[in-house]
């Protein structure tokens, strides 16, 4: 009786309480039999997307949401509805898209302004993001903090960002291969498998990880000399992509530091052109070292720094000096094999000067 009294006098309020329950579905049900009743309008309609979205049914909340934004073209609302459905799709430029849509129908919509800034923090983009909330009035900036505490943590970072990563090669996972191998002269994989054959000979039977395993062209390189080939990678669409390959015996989405904790040994370690995304690396060189059985190999590329630091680089990649690596690698237990110069790849039609280098664990 009282569930029916709440129904009457507020629906909305009802299906947000469900919500609020953990009874997203029911929510979504309750709101589409009111729309089906003629009794729900724009609001209910977005109430509709965002239950459907708690409950897991993303493609229907986006249905919902996009339908709901072309009925209702001139209703700033309508588009901060659907930027924030299309935000926890991951969809960010079509969400930031959105919201710019919604606050050129209403400058004071505050919500689509914090919109674009999470959607900024969400792609890994921390100073787009601060730019975004420092134009927020004072009580939503007070409502940020958590978000604007999050990218300024974001921007202090010795390293990519997991979700700029992802985001970026989620992007570029759609013709990795053409322009890596075309355009842009991609040489990585083909350098260490050289290198590797240099410093330890004709190894066969090898377990075999390769950290930042993309699309899977460094696992091709080397799989022929793999007993056991596992791959990690942050981007799911660049793992998938490596999945149609069937060259690894085992594939994760994840940061490659959680490879590298499992307590599995390996003969050899695959980075190429991965560290470019990590600026320091004294986690990731420990966590080679206790991964690797004693003799294994760490094999990887990075992009060249002058001096004996490390630097982030005008295309956001990181750059290592030879002097920094050698003090890691010895820091970590590690003999340096080899290191030579080589170019792993090109930018703007340009050499990139990188490093390969072999480090055997002692
Ligand atoms: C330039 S691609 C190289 C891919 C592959 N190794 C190759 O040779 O084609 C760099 C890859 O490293 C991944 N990556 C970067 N940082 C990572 C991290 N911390 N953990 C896991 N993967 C990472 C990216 O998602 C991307 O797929």
């Amino acid at each position: 009786m009282a569930n029916a009294r709440l129904q009457h006098d507020d629906p909305l309020q009802f299906a947000e309480d469900l919500a609020a329950e953990g009874k997203a579905a029911e929510a979504a049900c309750f709101l589409q039999s009111l729309i089906d009743g003629g009794r729900g309008g724009l609001l209910a309609r977005l109430a509709l997307a965002r239950a459907l979205q708690a409950a897991g049914q993303t493609q229907s909340a986006l249905e919902v949401a996009r339908e709901t934004a072309l009925l209702n073209t001139h209703v700033a609302v309508a588009a901060l509805g659907l930027g924030e459905i299309l935000l926890k799709a991951g969809q960010l430029p079509t969400a930031i898209g959105e919201f710019q849509r919604a606050l050129r129908l209403d400058p004071a919509l505050e919500e689509a302004r914090y919109g674009v800034g999470c959607a900024w923090l969400e792609a890994g983009e921390a100073e787009k993001a601060l730019t975004s909330f420092g134009e927020l009035s004072a009580a939503m900036t007070a409502r940020a903090q958590p978000e604007i505490a999050d990218a300024q943590a974001m921007s202090r970072q010795q390293r990519s960002d997991p979700r700029y990563v992802r985001h970026l090669f989620d992007q570029f996972s759609i013709d990795y291969d053409e322009r890596m191998l075309g355009q842009l002269c991609y040489a990585a994989p083909r350098i260490l498998r050289e290198l590797f054959a240099l410093v330890a000979g004709e190894h066969r039977s090898l377990r075999v990880l390769d950290l930042g395993s993309g699309t899977g062209l460094s696992g091709a390189a080397f799989r022929d000399l793999a007993a056991e080939l596992h791959g990690i990678d942050l981007s799911p669409a660049m793992i998938e992509k490596s999945r149609a390959r069937a060259i690894y015996d085992q594939l994760n989405v994840g940061d490659l530091q959680s490879a590298l904790s499992e307590g599995d040994r390996y003969d050899l370690i695959l980075a190429a052109d991965t560290l470019v995304y990590l600026g320091d690396l004294a986690a990731v060189f420990e966590g080679a070292a206790l991964s690797l059985v004693p003799g294994g190999f760490f094999l990887f590329t990075v992009e060249k720094q002058d001096g004996d630091d490390y630097a982030l680089g005008p295309k956001r990649r990181w750059r290592h000096s030879q002097s920094y690596l050698r003090a890691e690698a010895a820091q970590a237990g590690f003999d340096v094999a080899g290191l030579m110069e080589c170019v792993p790849r090109s930018e703007a039609n340009a050499p990139v000067e990188g490093l390969a280098v072999a480090l055997r664990k002692m």
